[in-house]
């Protein structure tokens, strides 16, 4: 399976980053990444420090995962096998110049009625309105694809300008074919977005795919925003 994991809009080479790079991400996810807040409510979020990402998706998507993933840390984020795990915006940091935010699922229709819509609320909140929020990474399901529920999301960034890139996860679950198939269907729709940046990164955070340049990616992001 591809590991390189960042595949240009018209499928061209993987996004390229040097070694100092990939050793700048290692670098900065080796660091002791602690929870620092959690945030039902907009009124709750922590005061703005430093730089924000952001991890979105529906339910189950595997954003808190990723996050472990990224930061090498078993239960940093919690994770569970059943859908509507977070359920507040949740905020890590391993140094004061950026945070790492795991954000509830939408698109979970179980839930109860009243709490969909405070979740609903919440990410378009936050993520429409956060001015240090650097970059929302848009997680999407290799298997399934771009589904309804990430068109609202999409649209939220997309009116309120935040950059944001899409992330295909549990890349270990689809064969290759299907997995190339599901980046240009990504990649086609994404191309037409001016706030999305067109490279789609493709993980498994049970297999650690990806993750390496996951990690330079965000590094670089800091780095610009520095
Ligand atoms: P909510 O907080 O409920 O929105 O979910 P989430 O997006 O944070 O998902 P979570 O990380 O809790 O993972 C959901 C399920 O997907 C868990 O059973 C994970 O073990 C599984 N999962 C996450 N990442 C991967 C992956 O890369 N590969 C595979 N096969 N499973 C994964
Ligand atoms: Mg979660």
């Amino acid at each position: 399976m591809r590991t390189a994991l960042a595949v240009g809009a018209d499928g061209d080479a993987p996004m390229p980053f040097s070694s100092a790079e990939i050793e700048a991400g290692r670098k900065l996810f080796a660091a002791d990444w602690q929870f620092v807040a959690a945030a039902g409510t907009l009124e709750r979020l922590p005061p703005m420090r430093g730089v924000e990402i952001a991890f979105a998706g529906r339910s189950n998507v595997g954003k808190s995962s990723l996050i472990n993933a990224l930061t090498g840390r078993k239960a940093l984020a919690r994770t569970s096998h059943t859908p509507g795990r977070t359920q507040e915006l949740i905020f890590f940091q391993a140094t004061p110049a950026l945070a790492l935010v795991d954000m509830p699922g939408y698109g979970y229709a179980e839930a109860p009625k009243a709490k969909v819509a405070a979740w609903t609320a919440l990410i378009h909140d936050y993520l429409a309105g956060r001015a240090n929020l650097a970059r929302v990474y848009v997680l999407i399901d290799a298997r399934h694809g771009l589904k309804d529920a990430d068109a609202d999301v999409l649209k939220t960034l997309g009116v309120a300008a935040v950059s944001y890139q899409i992330v295909l996860t549990k890349a270990d679950q689809v064969k290759p074919a299907e997995l190339e198939k599901k980046i240009s269907e990504t990649a086609a729709v994404i191309q037409k977005r001016a706030a999305a940046f067109p490279e789609i990164i493709v993980t498994s955070s049970r297999e650690g795919s990806g993750l390496p340049e996951f990690r330079a990616a965000i590094a670089r992001l800091l780095k610009e925003r520095a």
